[in-house]
C-alpha cells in the first residue's frame, strides 16, 4: 500500500480501549464519585465494556481496541482523543491536567492507524486552544455537518479551525452547565434526521439554534432522569441505537419512533460521567451523503 492510500474502513469502525486500568479517582466533572469506586466497580467495568463491544458487533460494526495505561483512568473515552472525518484526525488538547497525560497516548494510536492506512492525516490545534474531540463536536450524517459543544470543556475559538481542517459546516451550540459538559451527553444526532437532545444543557442562544435548525417533528427531548442516565449518549446505526440501561419511559418514546434500543449496563462509567457514544471513536466517518438506508417514522 503506497503512503497516501486511504483505506476507510467499509463498516462502522470503533476505536474502543481496554477497561483494565479505568477507575474513577479524580473528579474533573460533577459525576464523577472517587468516593463511591470500589473494586466491583472495576470488574463490572470489564464486563459492561465487553457487552459495548459485543453491542457494536452485533449491529454490524468493527471495534478496534487499545490498551489500557495505568495513571490514565479516563483513557476509556476515545471520543475524546480526537475528531475524525474523511480519514482526517483532528488530536484532541484537554482542558484538565487530569486527562493531558492522554494526549501522547492518542497520538500514538494514530500514528499506528496511519501507517495502517486507516487514518490519512494527522492535524493538531493550535497551543492556545482546548478541544475534546467528537465529545464536542458530532458529525451529523443527514444534515452533513459537525454539532459542536463549546463552554465547559472545548473553546469556541477551536470550532473555526474544524471547519477549516474538515472543510465542512460547523454548528456553535454553548453548553450551559457543568453536568452536561460535553455535547454529547446531551445531544445525539440519530439516523433519518431526529435528534435526541436534553433542552436544559444549553444556553438561550444555543437552544436557539437548535430549534431554527431542527423542525420539532424531528426533536426528541429526553427528560432529566434519561439524560441523567447518560442515554443521551448514546450509538446509532441505522435503526439501532445502543445506549446504557435506559428508564422505561425512553425505551417507550424510542420505539414508538421507530427505533431498536440496544441496552448496556454501563453503570461504572456513569460514575466517571460517561457512557456508550463517549467509549468509543467512529474511525470511519466520511462527509459523503448518508445512505438513506433508513427513515424511522
Ligand atoms: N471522566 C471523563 C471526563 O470528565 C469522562 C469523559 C466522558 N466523555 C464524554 N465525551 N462525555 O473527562
Amino acid at each position: 500500500m503506497s503512503q497516501n492510500e486511504v483505506h476507510v474502513p467499509d463498516r462502522p469502525t470503533f476505536l474502543m480501549t481496554d477497561p483494565a486500568a479505568f477507575d474513577v479517582s479524580y473528579r474533573i466533572n460533577p459525576w464523577m464519585r472517587p468516593d463511591a469506586w470500589s473494586d466491583g466497580h472495576a470488574q463490572a467495568a470489564r464486563a459492561g465494556s465487553a457487552a459495548l463491544k459485543a453491542a457494536l458487533e452485533a449491529a454490524g460494526g468493527h471495534v478496534e481496541t487499545i490498551e489500557a495505561v495505568h495513571g490514565l483512568p479516563d483513557l476509556v473515552f476515545p471520543a475524546n482523543a480526537a475528531v475524525v472525518l474523511d480519514g482526517v484526525a483532528l488530536m484532541a488538547r484537554f482542558r484538565h491536567p487530569e486527562r493531558q497525560g492522554e494526549e501522547p497516548v492518542f497520538r500514538a494510536v494514530f500514528q499506528r492507524l496511519k501507517a495502517r492506512g486507516v487514518i490519512r492525516e494527522i492535524v493538531d490545534l493550535p497551543e492556545s486552544l482546548f478541544h475534546e474531540g467528537a465529545g464536542d463536536a458530532i458529525w451529523d450524517a443527514e444534515r452533513r455537518l459537525f454539532w459542536c459543544g463549546h463552554g465547559p470543556r472545548s473553546s469556541r475559538a477551536a470550532i473555526p479551525v474544524l471547519r477549516r481542517t474538515f472543510g465542512q459546516e460547523t454548528v456553535a451550540l454553548e453548553l450551559a452547565t457543568e453536568q452536561f459538559y460535553h455535547l454529547d451527553t446531551c445531544f445525539c444526532p440519530l439516523a433519518g434526521g431526529k435528534v435526541l437532545y436534553y433542552p436544559p444543557a444549553f444556553t438561550p442562544d444555543a437552544l436557539a439554534t437548535i430549534h431554527a435548525r431542527i423542525p420539532e417533528s424531528q426533536r426528541i427531548e429526553a427528560s432529566e432522569a434519561e439524560a441523567a442516565a447518560f442515554c443521551v449518549n448514546a450509538v446509532n446505526l441505522d435503526s439501532r441505537i445502543i445506549m446504557a440501561k435506559a428508564p422505561e419511559s425512553l425505551r417507550n418514546t424510542l420505539r414508538a419512533r421507530g427505533y431498536e434500543l440496544t441496552e448496556v449496563d454501563l453503570s461504572p462509567f456513569i460514575l466517571s460521567g460517561g457512557a456508550a457514544f463517549c467509549m468509543t471513536l467512529r474511525l470511519d466517518r466520511t462527509s459523503q451523503p448518508a445512505h438513506a438506508r433508513f427513515a424511522a417514522e
